[in-house]
């Protein structure tokens, strides 16, 4: 196949920034060593970000973003891969400044791609994307750091975005009292449905507050939000407890004091999805594949072609989206 259907955003005049669904040839993909039909990919906040023109994202464009892809193998040079794997690819640069998997080409490195865990469809694989894949990277630090259900609740804050539904329901999975934070009154029933056993306001956590503790509430967290949020947070720790920060979609500051971490030992933990080992990233997808396997995904996404694309990444631009999003490029 040497044509392929893709979005492709296009800087117009005046630093503005065009999306169509354009038909493109192998010959203007990069070279690699792997070369990969996408069956599915999923909507992220960094597509959203790469879509509209953000160019701490993308730096040059033309170009087609989608961070996640999800498909079967057409031509390998890698010993690894062969024609028929059914494959994943993830981070890295894909989708950044290498065309992503809102193509149905993609062609990368060979050590960007992992094999599909068996136990694992790819449209499953997708419907987690890097947003569920980045959910369990946060609870697998938080378990390292010594959390179990008997500690105590744990917040997720964006509750009903792509990494906080997940890591609601996986949470909820593992035995966890869930605090859900959401801006989203209308989506309380999707996040109970997913496990949350209480839900609170997001604007409670987003008051610029001057008092350098407060009230101990959650025995961990998983943050998205960052900002004024995620000191509110981490200020509201109990004793010994983590925090997994992952996310800026208030703002990638951080403002305060060191005394939550010098007079209650609460640990920032930091979780980046990108540049981990293809080798840590497959054991955390064959975790997702069994033992973290959600019963409960057909509940958490919405399956969008082409045409629904450009609307969708609008959405999750502006904070309205719930759940996951799959792209099927079929
Ligand atoms: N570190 C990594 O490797 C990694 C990987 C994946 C994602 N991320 C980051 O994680 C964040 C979330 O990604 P996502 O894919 O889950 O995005 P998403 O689906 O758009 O979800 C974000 C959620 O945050 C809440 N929100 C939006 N704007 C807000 C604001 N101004 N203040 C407070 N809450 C707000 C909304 O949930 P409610 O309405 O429920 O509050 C929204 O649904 C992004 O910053 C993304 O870049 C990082």
């Amino acid at each position: 196949m040497q044509k392929f259907k893709a979005l492709l955003v296009e800087e117009v005049a005046g630093k503005q920034f065009q999306a169509s669904v354009t038909e493109r040839d192998l010959a203007e993909l990069p070279e690699g060593d792997v070369l990969i039909r996408v069956q599915y990919s999923s909507l992220n906040y960094k597509d959203a970000l790469s879509a509209s023109g953000n160019k701490a994202v993308t730096r040059s464009y033309p170009h087609t973003p989608g961070i996640d892809a999800a498909g079967k193998v057409v031509m390998s040079t890698s010993p690894d891969f062969a024609e028929g794997d059914e494959v994943i690819v993830t981070g890295y640069d894909l989708g950044m400044n290498t065309s992503g998997g809102f193509g149905q080409l993609i062609r990368v490195p060979g050590n960007w791609v992992i094999n599909c865990p068996e136990a694992m469809s790819l449209k499953q694989a997708m419907i987690l994307g890097t947003a569920g894949f980045t959910a369990a990277l946060c609870v697998e630090k938080l378990l390292v750091n010594g959390l179990t259900p008997a500690s105590g609740s744990v917040l997720v804050t964006g509750a009903t975005g792509g990494v906080g539904s997940v890591a609601v329901a996986l949470l909820h999975k593992l035995g966890f009292t869930v605090v859900a934070s959401t801006g989203k009154r209308s989506s309380h029933p999707f996040l109970e449905q997913l496990g949350a056993a209480l839900i609170i306001d997001r604007n409670s956590l987003a008051e610029v507050n001057s008092r350098p503790l407060l009230k101990p509430q959650w025995a961990g967290a998983i943050d998205v939000v960052g900002g004024d949020t995620l000191f509110n947070v981490i200020k509201s720790i109990n004793y010994g407890g983590s925090v997994a920060c992952c996310g800026l979609v208030q703002s990638p500051a951080l403002q305060g004091t060191v005394l939550p971490f010098i007079l209650r030992g609460v640990n920032l933990l930091g979780v980046d999805s990108v540049e981990l080992s293809a080798q840590t990233k497959a054991d955390i997808w064959n975790k997702l594949a069994r033992e973290w396997k959600l019963e409960n995904l057909d509940t958490i996404y919405k399956e969008i072609d082409f045409s629904e694309l450009e609307a969708n990444l609008g959405k999750v631009l502006k904070g309205e989206a719930v759940g996951r999003y799959l792209l099927n490029l079929n």
